[in-house]
């Protein structure tokens, strides 16, 4: 009769261990009573980097990497992103269902009202170095804001919650669009509560001197889906980072930077960016094999390829590619699209890359799109921030919830000297 449990037997010391298995999973906390006597205190798992560690129970996303399948509370990725709106997808997440048409309005109507920044967020973007990467920006401005509203501490309390919420992402975008207007010396353009979520985007980064900005609709919608591609995606870096910071009950501000300054980095949302410098590098067709060489060499990595989870097509990258048409047809083709195409081909022949299963990921054809929209290449990693940003506080929230979470405080095994006396600095050679 199979039953749920693991048996282990201690070759240091014979005795045997049965360990329940709950939800495919044992709990490392179970190893602790597997030891060598009194003094041990108990066999610790070792997971660098959590490749296989479960840090929490979570009802937010699902991802069959072997498979690749995203879903959102059970919805496909695929579905959302043809039939849905990102802020709908944002109640989504935050509340596991999908929203009434009341509801929805409610929702949309609160989120909208809430999309302008205090005077003086201004005045700090204004001390920022004109080359300032906008990132950077919002990783300040981000952190910043807990300041303003400092009941966003009441943690415990649904209704603090949920206003901080709301309050980030409506003036999350409002964030990025100051930031960049700020990178181009350009005036900043004040959030339009006429138009949608993506096309007041629009408008913060674009509007000149014309009265009211009218965003194109294709583009404000294929921005859209890619809000709702990014949303969510489980347990990553940076929603770790919210996570672990969120643990120690810091406010949604704090632990959003947390997480923003995570996804900053090259290996996570600042992937699309290095894509379109490498594409660049690249700069033709004919150069591609030389540069697959240099990258098997071990030279370099394919940037926007490869993923911790996905051993598949990220499903993401499929609907990017089909965004990408549609974008183009308004803007023209984006001559990088080319080189990104081929480079695929020619990598997914490759037994370098189909030995490790390493597949074109969201950031491969993101920042092609991005481009064209004429949106430069240092917002990308923000554009990635405010798709991700309900998200992370839906995770943010789940975390709080869940009874069975405490700080998040990793062991270590020590591998440092063993105890040693002190030396004056005089007596040292
Ligand atoms: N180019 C070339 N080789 C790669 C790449 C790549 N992009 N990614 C992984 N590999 C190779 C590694 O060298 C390694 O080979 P080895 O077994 O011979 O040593 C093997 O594939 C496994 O790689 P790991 O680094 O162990 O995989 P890991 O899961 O730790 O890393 C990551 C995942 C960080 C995404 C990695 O694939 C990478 O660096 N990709 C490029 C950056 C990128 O596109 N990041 C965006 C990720 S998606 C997102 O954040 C939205």
């Amino acid at each position: 009769m199979p039953k749920d449990s693991l048996s282990i037997t201690d070759n240091r010391t014979g005795k045997q261990y049965e360990l329940p298995i709950q939800d495919g999973a044992v709990r490392a906390v179970d190893l602790r009573q597997i030891k060598t006597g009194e003094d041990d205190p108990g066999l610790l798992a070792y997971d660098p980097g959590f490749i296989n560690t479960a840090s929490c129970k979570s009802a937010v996303s699902y991802i069959d990497g072997a498979r690749g399948i995203l879903r959102y509370r059970g919805y496909p990725i695929e579905q959302l992103a043809e039939q849905s709106t990102f802020l709908e997808t944002a109640y989504l997440l935050l509340h596991g269902e999908l929203p009434s048409a009341a509801e929805l309005d409610a929702w949309v109507l609160e989120i909208t009202h809430h999309t302008f920044i205090h005077e003086n967020i201004k005045k700090f973007i204004d001390g920022f170095h004109h080359d300032a990467h906008p990132m950077g920006v919002l990783v300040s401005t981000v952190a910043a804001l807990s300041t303003f509203y400092p009941e966003a501490k009441h943690i415990q309390d649904e209704r603090a919650r949920h206003i901080q919420i709301i309050r980030l992402i409506a003036k999350v975008p409002t964030l990025a669009g100051f930031a960049h207007r700020h990178s181009v010396g350009l005036p900043y353009a004040y959030p339009d509560n006429d138009l949608s979520y993506a096309g007041n985007f629009l408008n913060m980064m674009f509007k000149t001197t014309e009265v009211k900005f009218v965003p194109n609709q294709t583009l404000q919608r294929a921005l859209d889906v890619l809000f709702i591609l990014h949303a969510d995606h489980e347990q990553n870096c940076s929603t770790s980072a919210m996570r672990t910071t969120g643990s120690s009950h810091a406010d949604p501000y704090s632990c959003m930077a947390s997480a923003a300054a995570a996804l900053y980095g090259p290996l996570h949302g600042g992937a699309n960016e290095e894509v379109l410098k490498m594409l660049r590098e690249i700069g033709s067709k004919d150069r591609i094999p030389a540069y697959i060489e240099r990258v098997k060499r071990g030279e370099l990595r394919l940037m926007g390829f490869g993923h911790r989870i996905y051993k598949n097509y990220d499903p993401r990258a499929t609907i990017i590619k089909r965004v990408a048409a549609e974008v183009f047809d308004v803007t023209g083709k984006n001559p990088l699209i080319d080189i990104a195409v081929e480079l695929e081909r020619i990598a997914l022949q490759d037994d370098y890359f189909v030995s490790r299963k390493l597949f074109p990921n969201v950031d491969f054809y993101s920042g092609i799109i991005y481009e064209a929209m004429q949106i430069p290449v240092d917002m990308f990693p923000v554009l990635f921030a405010i798709g991700r940003t309900p998200g992370w506080l839906a995770q943010w929230q789940e975390m709080l919830l869940d009874k069975e979470q405490r700080i998040s405080r990793p062991r270590q095994i020590y591998v440092g000297a063993g105890v040693r006396d002190y030396v004056p600095i005089e007596q040292r050679g």
